[in-house]
């Protein structure tokens, strides 16, 4: 149970990836400011948390059994948390989908609506009421760079990223009322379950209904981007952890929150022509004409270079 002057965090998803990686930086913070309750759709997937988090399971980390796409399981957790008092929601759990649209089924799209957009719904309208009466609270939510901007094949995911951001930015207007933050965390590629369990999918689907042009430009411009996007720029779910953890800690916690500052100008581009004509022709050059191209060794380039600008922006702030 939380002791006095702990902050109270709930974060869906922790099983795997992000939302474990937060639950163990959270719960294993050197001055115990946390009281951790992590969850999971199955409890029988606990052990990955368990022996990561170390001697913090059970004293600032307790497990409870969440199913975001349920509104029983959501309220029976929420009235098992004592008081349903909870100072920070995290919401991580999510799903992807990748393939040509005309090749998917209108069911697979609406279970990623379900978890990603409606699961993020259900939670914060079981939360936020308790926190608007405390007139306290912060709600996060683990979105993408997806949310900000199209990505080809990934169409329907970034729907349900823009879908949960445009809705999160309303709310954080009118949640500023009642002295509560709303945040964004916006990653790029991360290295966990996610693009494995997708590859996974991938491999084992025909995409019957796309093209065979369609589907040729799916499996050999895109896929092997992707594959080397993760290879070169991919980052650790504990960098994500990390800056999670920071904008808890901000006295004014920002809205946007990217992870990745490679894909800055990435999200800037499309800021920089009204029409957005900019950046959708410039993602196209990227998939079809440097798609091939966009080798691990190059990858890794624009990484060393990210790495130099850093340094000197650091050697001209000091
Ligand atoms: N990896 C990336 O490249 C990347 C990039 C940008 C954003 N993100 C976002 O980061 C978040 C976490 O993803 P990850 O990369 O850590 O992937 P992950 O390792 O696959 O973790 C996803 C987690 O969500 C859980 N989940 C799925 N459906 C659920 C449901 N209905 N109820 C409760 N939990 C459910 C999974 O639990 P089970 O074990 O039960 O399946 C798993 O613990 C997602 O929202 C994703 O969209 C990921």
């Amino acid at each position: 149970m939380a002791t006095e002057g702990q902050r109270v965090v709930l974060i869906t998803g922790c099983s795997s990836g992000i939302g474990l990686a937060i639950a163990v930086m959270l719960a294993r913070d050197k001055m115990k400011r946390y009281y951790v309750i992590g969850t999971m759709r199955d409890l029988k997937r606990k052990d990955k948390l368990v022996e990561a988090v170390g001697d913090a399971y059970g004293k600032t980390l307790s497990l409870l059994t969440l199913d975001v796409c349920s509104d029983e399981s959501v309220k029976q957790c929420v009235d098992s948390v004592k008081d349903r008092h909870i100072d920070i929601l995290i919401n991580n759990a999510g799903v992807g989908l990748v393939g040509p649209v005309e090749a998917l089924s209108l069911d697979e799209m609406k279970q990623v609506f379900e978890t990603n957009f409606f699961g993020v719904v259900r939670m914060i309208k079981e939360v936020m009421p308790d926190m608007k009466s405390r007139r306290s609270g912060h709600i996060i939510v683990i979105s993408s760079v997806l949310g900000l901007h199209g990505v080809a094949f990934n169409d329907v995911y970034s729907a349900s990223k823009f879908a949960t951001e445009g809705m999160c930015e309303g709310l954080a207007i009118q949640l500023m009322k009642f002295n509560i933050n709303v945040s964004m965390i916006e990653p790029g590629p991360v290295n966990t379950e996610f693009e494995m369990k997708l590859m996974t999918e991938v491999s084992k689907k025909e995409f019957v209904g796309a093209d065979a042009e369609t589907l040729n430009h799916f499996r050999t411009c895109y896929l092997p981007t992707q594959i080397n996007l993760f290879k070169g720029l991919g980052q650790t779910p504990e960098d994500i952890a990390k800056v999670t953890k920071k904008v808890i800690e901000s006295p004014r916690p920002p809205f946007r929150n990217l992870t990745n500052p490679l894909y800055t100008p990435i999200v800037a581009l499309k800021y920089a022509d009204e029409t957005r004509g900019l950046s959708v022709r410039t993602f196209y050059h990227m998939l079809y004409n440097l798609g091939g191209i966009m080798h691990v060794s190059q990858i890794e380039a624009l990484k060393l270079l990210k790495d130099w600008n850093y340094s000197q922006i650091n050697c001209v702030q000091q």
